[in-house]
């Protein structure tokens, strides 16, 4: 998908000219995938312009920096307010934000400690990931011949940049084989995520997710996810489950900040359906919620003003 170019990005804790937020073609991070990142949505409401969970963003990107022993020179209540200065510099509404932390250039070789940190946010509009009607009507999905990394291969709860290659064969695979978006099994060929994306199995009534032992991302919207139901009385557990689990559910759904809360209305060629109520709830809640019509969860938005 092309960026479409704004004015400026955040780098190293100064406002630098879109064409000029450059790196060395010999940065750590390009050659062996050594940075840490967030993927963070802005919301223009009637109340103004709000940061989802920003602050649970760059919480999360700190803790993915700890786990590859990158600790970041900036504090996460510098990294919120450098987020909200870049969206006011841009003149920004609805958004997505990209923070990333990485290995810089000076140093080579597959030992990082001593290779500097480098912190960057940009900002972009950009519309929803898997697009609007795949959130209405939900999309076609496919089960990757690729496996989630294990937890001892890389921990997965981070989001590091070399592991996304992993989703990105997945997700190549699914779409030149005409599907939207790949589903991944994990190490041991349980049910475990999308290649961006938590994974909700709805079956009796209860809306079953993948736990961290299956390889999966603490996602934001999965924390949401869980917020919503136990507020709306709707029975939710994590749980281990199989590919055929998917094929006789009631219905699917995915979460995460890029695709937002996204329907699946047929898996492996078996059809599901349209999307069905609890995921029409889960989907009515969360879209009030962003936009700032439920102060249920008015703890969740961040103002930029
Ligand atoms: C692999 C993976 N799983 C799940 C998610 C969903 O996480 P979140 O809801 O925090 O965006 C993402 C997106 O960051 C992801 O990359």
């Amino acid at each position: 998908m092309p960026i479409p170019e704004v004015e400026k990005i955040w780098m190293n804790g100064e406002l630098v000219d879109w064409r000029d937020a450059q790196v060395h073609l010999l940065t750590h991070a390009l050659h062996y995938g050594t940075g840490v990142f967030e993927g963070v949505r802005a919301y223009d409401t009637k109340k103004g312009t709000h940061v989802f969970r920003l602050k649970d963003h760059m919480r999360r990107l700190h803790r993915s920096g700890r786990l590859y022993f990158m600790d970041l020179p900036y504090t996460v209540d510098e990294l919120v307010q450098a987020t909200k200065d870049l969206i006011k510099a841009n003149g920004l509404e609805s958004c997505y934000i990209r923070p990333i932390a990485y290995r810089g250039y000076g140093e080579m070789g597959l030992f990082p400690l001593e290779a500097t940190v480098d912190v960057a946010i940009a900002a972009w509009p950009w519309g929803t990931y898997l697009g609007d009607d795949g959130i209405r009507h939900g999309i076609r999905a496919k089960i990757s011949s690729y496996q989630r990394i294990g937890p001892n291969m890389l921990p997965m709860a981070g989001k590091a940049t070399g592991q996304y290659i992993n989703s990105v064969l997945a997700k190549v695979e699914a779409v030149k084989g005409g599907y939207e978006e790949a589903i991944l099994l994990d190490h041991n060929g349980k049910l475990s995520e999308g290649t961006g994306e938590n994974l909700f199995v709805v079956k009796d009534g209860v809306i079953n997710t993948p736990p961290m032992a299956c390889d999966v991302l603490e996602g934001i919207t999965r924390d949401c996810v869980f917020s919503i139901a136990r507020d709306e009385g709707i029975p939710m557990q994590e749980k281990i489950m199989v590919r055929s689990e998917l094929y006789g559910a009631d219905e699917v759904f995915l979460t995460g900040t890029a695709a937002e809360i996204v329907p699946i209305r047929e898996v492996d060629d078996r059809l599901l359906g349209e999307p069905g109520p609890i995921t029409r709830k889960i989907q009515d809640i969360f879209y009030s919620i962003i936009k700032a019509e439920n102060d249920r969860y008015e703890h969740y938005l961040d103002w930029v003003e």
